[in-house]
């Protein structure tokens, strides 16, 4: 499977996120994970649509918008507007998770799941055939620079057993805590796409990325 290299910017420096996307851009990134919080589902509170917006004019990545918000089926089309290309939405977040999946394949745009570490495997399979990719957090969801629970990466093994026994070609990325150091762990137990905000955004991007990249396809 294609290995990617997703970075967040909520680790980004904000005075300059035009030059900071554009660095990752440089170095043949292909995604970019965007971490919207409201302050309810989550305790602390990000940014949300008109960054979105103002960024997408100015850049090609793949836009992989991680929603971390009460009733996310309010605010899927505007999501998608704003130049989303994938949207994750926690399952613990909506009373209808169908209706989720179903709004954003609407807008023509990929779903992702996903689920807090509390949360067993089996609460997103009733959606695993309708999903491209499943996003396992391998850290309590709400803020940067936390350390990786290493349980949830047996979280990753069981669900790649799962799509593989299913021949189901679902992404599974990996969101929380990833560092150079745990980065191939994550991959051997069947991480494909991988979210990096601090390992990419904290002290120097360019050299942070070269020394990421090579990981990936
Ligand atoms: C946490 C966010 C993550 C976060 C990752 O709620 O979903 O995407 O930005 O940051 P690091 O890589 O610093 O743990
Ligand atoms: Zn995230």
């Amino acid at each position: 499977m294609r290995k990617i290299l997703s970075p967040s910017i909520l680790a980004a420096d904000f005075w300059i996120l035009g030059e900071q996307i554009a660095a990752v851009e440089r170095e043949h990134v292909s995604y970019l994970h965007i971490d919207v919080m409201d302050g309810t589902f989550v305790p602390s509170i990000s940014f949300g649509i008109p960054v979105i917006e103002t960024i997408r004019p100015h850049t090609k990545l793949f836009f992989d918008v991680h929603l971390m918000i009460t009733e996310p089926e309010r605010y899927v089309e505007e999501f998608a507007k704003a130049g989303a290309d994938l949207i994750d939405f926690h399952v613990e977040s909506t009373q209808d998770p169908a209706e989720v999946i179903r709004k954003i394949r609407a807008c023509g745009k990929k779903v992702g799941i996903t689920f807090k570490p509390a949360t067993p495997v089996s609460a997103i399979l009733p959606y695993l055939e309708q999903v491209d990719m499943v996003l396992v957090m391998t850290v309590e969801p709400g803020f940067g620079g936390q350390k990786l629970i290493p349980e949830c990466l047996e979280k990753v093994r069981e669900l790649r057993r799962i799509c593989d026994g299913r021949g189901l070609p679902t992404d599974i990325e990996v969101d929380g805590g990833i560092t150079r150091e745990n980065l191939r762990e994550a991959m051997d137990a069947g991480a494909n796409v991988i979210v990096a905000g601090s390992a990419v955004f904290k002290g120097d991007v360019q050299d942070n990325l070269r020394a990421l990249c090579p990981l990936f396809d």
